[in-house]
């Protein structure tokens, strides 16, 4: 397998260079193409990703990518979003569930769901207007592109609770509803327990009663949203990790950005990252490297080594050395 690697800036270059450690100690023949985008090669080339990045990316399987800082141009098209269009990967998956011994706002380790957010349209479409006194982003909900979420989504939860909520705003959005027939007739079709609400009264529900959730498939904006909120109620946005999955390619990165606030510190959680490349060697079927990616997070956790996002004293790399370490034991 042919993986790019993308550090990006700010604590993505922090947190990807633990998650490279671990991927290396799994000793996995994986081909690593190191590849340089974001507000760096901005400052240098007035672009923050070139064609040639473009091409080469499309020639590797998979991207680990850290995240980028969005830089202070008007301008500027953004990294992620040329990525995900470009490569079509419209599913977004960003799994809720608590680890070991960390518990987030609500106290509560009950809950285990996923978000599925569509990743190529919505308010996301790119189609804007700006002047002086109006500036215009059209929202784009498509039949095609809502009907393929909601089979992933409904894929997803065939695999879990068979349980979906559809998460929309059609009783202000028009093109919301949609997105919401489209994804009910597919649930109907699919013989999976559905229901739906609206996104206002969803995030309350999240934060109130997070068990009663499976799969939550929604459009662009709201998963956006929905799912940093959502990291608060496992501990912190250093925790959660995502995939972008398409037809041919797929990226996996942690959901939290650059974080400036903290960058250059070393004490950036790398476990988001860490937990990508789990989601990254499950969609290589790389199973039995992934349950020791996760049994080496939680043995981690357990052994109260962290940072201080959860309360910590622990620095990046110690929480690296100590991933490591468990992951080396484990292949011994
Ligand atoms: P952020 O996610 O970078 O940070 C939000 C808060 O969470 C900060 O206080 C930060 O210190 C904390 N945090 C985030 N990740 C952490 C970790 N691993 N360990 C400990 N604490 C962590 O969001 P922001 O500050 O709004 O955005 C900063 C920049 O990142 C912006 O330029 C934004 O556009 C960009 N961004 C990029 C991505 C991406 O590339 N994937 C995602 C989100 C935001
Ligand atoms: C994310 C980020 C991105 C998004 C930004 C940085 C373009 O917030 O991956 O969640 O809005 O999708
Ligand atoms: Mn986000």
């Amino acid at each position: 397998m042919k993986l790019a690697v993308i550090e990006g800036d700010g604590i993505g270059k922090e947190v990807i260079s633990s998650a490279v450690k671990v991927l290396d100690a799994l000793s996995l023949p994986i081909e690593k193409v190191p590849l340089e985008v974001g507000l760096r090669k901005w400052e240098k080339c007035g672009v923050a990703i070139t064609d040639e990045d473009m091409e080469t990316i499309k020639e590797c399987d998979c991207i680990l990518f850290g995240a980028v800082t969005t830089p202070p141009d008007p301008d500027y098209k953004s990294v992620l979003l040329t990525i995900r269009k470009e490569l079509d990967m419209y599913a977004n998956i960003r799994p809720i569930k608590p680890l070991a011994g960390i518990t987030g706002i609500t106290g509560r380790n009950d809950f285990d769901f996923v978000i599925v957010r569509e990743n190529t349209e919505g308010m996301y479409s790119g189609i804007e207007e700006l002047h002086d006194d109006v500036s215009y982003t059209t929202r784009v909900i498509t039949r095609k592109g809502s009907k393929r979420i909601a089979e992933y989504a409904c894929k997803l939860a065939k695999t879990r609770k068979n349980n979906l909520t559809i998460v929309h705003k059609s009783n202000v959005l028009k093109s919301d509803k949609l997105f919401l027939d489209v994804c009910r007739d597919t649930a109907r079709y699919q013989d999976i327990d559905y229901k739906d609400m609206l996104v206002d009264s969803m995030a309350y529900s999240l934060i109130c009663s997070p068990q009663k959730y499976d799969v939550i498939v929604t459009t662009n904006l709201f998963g956006d949203i929905l799912s940093d909120m959502s990291a608060a109620l496992v501990g912190s946005l250093g925790l959660v990790p995502s995939a972008n999955i398409g037809e041919k390619h797929a990226f996996f990165e942690p959901v939290h950005g650059s974080a400036p606030d903290i960058a250059m510190k070393g004490i950036a959680n790398p476990i988001a990252a860490v937990l990508s490349l789990k989601m990254m060697l499950e969609w290589h079927d790389d199973t039995e490297e992934a349950k020791i990616v996760e049994d080496a997070v939680n043995h981690v956790l357990t052994q109260k080594i962290r940072t201080p996002d959860i309360n910590g004293s622990a620095r990046t790399k110690d929480i690296e050395y100590a991933l490591v370490d468990y992951v080396r034991k484990q292949l011994a």
